[in-house]
């Protein structure tokens, strides 16, 4: 998968992808980052990119010929007919990203990535080059950087071979509509805390059930709202409640499981829902 990100902070960009997962995925080749600064496409003497607004505000906006150009040239760059590019713009109006969209943009060939500073982008410069708008969230940013790099980060762990086999990413937070049960690693008592007796039983299969049953838990707890999507079985959900009746007060704050009932009563109302 090749990223092409259009910024006029491309450092922002480059930087900030050239650690961890990612920047591993971009030397070993997996994804490719190129960035593009829209200030080459600006013809004033100060490389302006920006203007004020029609109809007043304040603020500046980005003017459409340098992020249009820029769009232009990267299409033109990719001479192989089988790739097609998705043009996406980082807006707060934009769809949200989730992960679910993240494994959708993983299977594209070339994704752009406009980057928006000031008050934003000259409304044009999304119809002409069928830009889709995407948010990272429900709040307002400087600038398209940080969304970018999310989608970066994101979106590079579902290509093929980034995270390699001992990172599956089927087992991580969202992938079945929970959330990733609480991990435990050395020392096992760590200031009055203990590792679930469970986990250092050896049976991979009961460990396995407590984790799922622990996926549910803090699934209810956290985000209520996942569970709609997560297709539970009435008996998967009333196996998560018997484990965490069965856990002691130290297991379950060991467990991230603070508030005594919420799990509880998330669950019996999604078990009632169920049989209505
Ligand atoms: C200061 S913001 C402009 C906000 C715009 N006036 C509005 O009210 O929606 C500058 C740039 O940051 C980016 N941005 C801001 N919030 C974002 C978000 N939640 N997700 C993705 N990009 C965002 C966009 O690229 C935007 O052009």
């Amino acid at each position: 998968l090749h990223f092409h990100v259009i910024s006029i902070f491309p450092e922002m960009i480059t930087q900030a992808s050239s650690h961890g997962v990612v920047g591993q995925a971009i030397q070993d080749g997996k994804v490719r980052l190129q960035t593009l600064n829209p200030r080459q496409f600006s013809h004033g003497v100060h490389q302006a990119v920006d203007d004020r607004p029609f109809g007043g505000g304040d603020g500046m906006v980005m003017t459409p010929e340098p992020l249009t150009e820029s769009v232009a040239l990267i299409k033109k760059q990719i001479t192989d007919k089988n790739r097609k590019a998705r043009v996406i713009y980082l807006s707060a109006r934009g769809r949200p990203l989730t992960d679910v969209l993240v494994q959708e943009l993983s299977k594209e060939s070339d994704l752009i990535l406009i980057c928006g500073r000031y008050g934003g982008v000259d409304q044009r410069v999304l119809s002409q080059t069928d830009a889709q708008e995407i948010s990272i969230g429900d709040y307002v940013l400087s600038g398209g950087e940080l969304g970018a790099l999310v989608i970066i980060d994101a979106v590079s762990r579902g290509v093929s071979g980034v995270l390699g086999n001992a990172l599956s990413p089927v087992e991580e937070s969202f992938r079945r509509g929970l959330l990733e049960h609480p991990q435990f690693t050395r020392p096992r008592s760590f200031q009055g805390l203990e590792v679930p007796a469970i986990l250092l039983s050896g049976d991979h299969q009961k460990i396995k059930n407590w984790q799922r049953s622990l996926a549910i838990l803090t699934t209810a707890e956290n985000r209520p709202d996942l569970l709609g999507s997560s297709e539970l079985s009435a008996e998967e959900v009333r196996e998560a409640l018997a484990v965490f009746q069965k856990m002691s007060q130290a297991e379950r704050s060991a467990c991230g499981l603070t508030s005594d009932s919420r799990a509880m009563t998330v669950l019996n109302e999604y078990l009632k829902a169920q049989t209505k």
